[in-house]
């Protein structure tokens, strides 16, 4: 079967799938989830990895997916994660793809909060993950238990340099700004990725908070967050994002790289080439999507790879132009992030 890209209505070619594992997290992060109170999945309603690497394999070989990005809630809280690395790190991009990857492997990676690092990262890197991102807002102990309303931050500290010392291909970190809570520390966390040879992203915070806090008033913009670090380290603008909803910048005394994602100050729907998948099954065309598309449902009904296809390919023929989080029809998803998946 020769491969065929999966595009949507506004000409987007889908490329990347985020997969969620999990929604449970042993982290509480404020601009993600409540204090308690959250309800998760029965464990019946997540799919197996062999579901996951099922689907996988339709998005890779007959379409022109050629990357896979493991999210939760905390993807390393799922039990045996690495068995799944494993798996789904053995699927290769066809050789008639147009992707660069082609006939090699598909680009593997993880979003995690770091704080189970030192014990499985190393089991995850033999397993055939190929980069890293870890999340880390403040380097304050007491605020970083504040934010994350857990006394971890040594525990993230030693992941990170865990994870730089695993011979991953890229290890980023991504720090959400909040106004009043930690953007006095943005200078502090863009030295601390010069330090570590790490690039920092900056990302603005996103209305997908589960108690429903956001406002924008606390949203920390691209340009501000830019010339706060510029203001010190020169910058200059690294072209070409593609996809990616990173914008990047180069330190000009060549302490590497720095980024941010500018959500809801510069939306980049429109170069947007994402889907995902919740640990649940359900297939979402958009991280701000109202609809989902029960492939769980399909899959454990007995549909065969062309029924699975077929409603993929009828999802992503619904895929909308983008969120609207700056306009009042905007809507807020009933998930949260750590529900969805980041
Ligand atoms: P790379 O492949 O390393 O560039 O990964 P990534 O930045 O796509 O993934 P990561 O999981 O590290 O996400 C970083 C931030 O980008 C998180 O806050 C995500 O929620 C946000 N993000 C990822 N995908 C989307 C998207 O489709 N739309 C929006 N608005 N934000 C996204
Ligand atoms: N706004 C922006 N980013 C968020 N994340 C979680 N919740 C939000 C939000 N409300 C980020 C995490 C992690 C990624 C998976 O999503 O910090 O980097
Ligand atoms: Fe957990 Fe990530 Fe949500 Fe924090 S942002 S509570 S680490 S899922």
């Amino acid at each position: 079967m020769s491969v065929r890209d999966l595009v949507d209505p506004f000409g987007r070619t889908i490329r990347d799938l985020r997969i969620s594992v999990t929604d449970r997290c042993n982290f509480r992060c404020t601009y993600c989830m409540p204090a308690e109170g959250m309800v998760w999945l029965p464990k019946s309603d997540i799919l197996t990895f062999e579901e996951i690497e099922r689907l996988a394999r339709i998005f890779v070989g007959r379409y022109g997916v050629d990357g896979i990005r493991l999210t939760g809630g905390e993807p390393t809280v799922r039990a045996h994660l690495s068995v799944l690395v494993e798996k789904l790190s053995r699927i290769v991009v066809p050789a008639d793809s147009p992707s660069p990857l082609a006939g090699r492997p598909i680009d593997l990676a993880l979003t995690t909060n770091g704080a189970t690092l030192v014990n499985c990262v190393d089991e995850l890197r033999a397993a055939g993950l190929g980069r890293i991102n870890i999340s880390l807002d403040t380097l304050d102990r007491a605020r970083f238990e504040h934010m994350t309303r857990r006394d971890e931050l040594d525990r993230v500290l030693a992941g990170i340099d865990a994870a730089v010392g695993a011979g991953f291909s890229s290890v980023k970190i991504n720090a959400v700004v909040e106004r009043g809570v930690n953007d006095d520390e943005i200078l502090a966390l863009a030295d601390f990725g010069r330090a570590k040879g790490v690039e920092v992203r900056f990302i603005e915070f996103m209305p997908l908070d589960a108690e429903g806090h956001w406002v924008n008033d606390k949203v920390v913009s691209q340009d501000e967050i830019v010339s706060r670090i510029a203001e010190k380290h020169p910058l200059e603008s690294v072209p070409a994002r593609g996809a990616a909803p990173a914008d990047r910048w180069r330190y000009l005394d060549g302490a590497g790289t720095v980024g941010v994602i500018p959500s809801v100050t510069k939306p980049f729907c429109g170069d947007c080439d994402r889907v995902r998948l919740t640990a649940d099954g359900q297939f979402r065309t958009c991280l701000f999507a109202t609809t989902e598309f029960d492939l769980r449902a399909l899959i454990r009904s007995g549909a065969d790879d062309d029924g699975l296809a077929a409603e993929i390919e009828r999802a992503v023929g619904t895929k909308w132009a983008g969120h609207q989080i700056n306009q009042v029809n905007f809507v807020r998803p009933k998930r949260t992030m750590s529900q969805i998946g980041g």
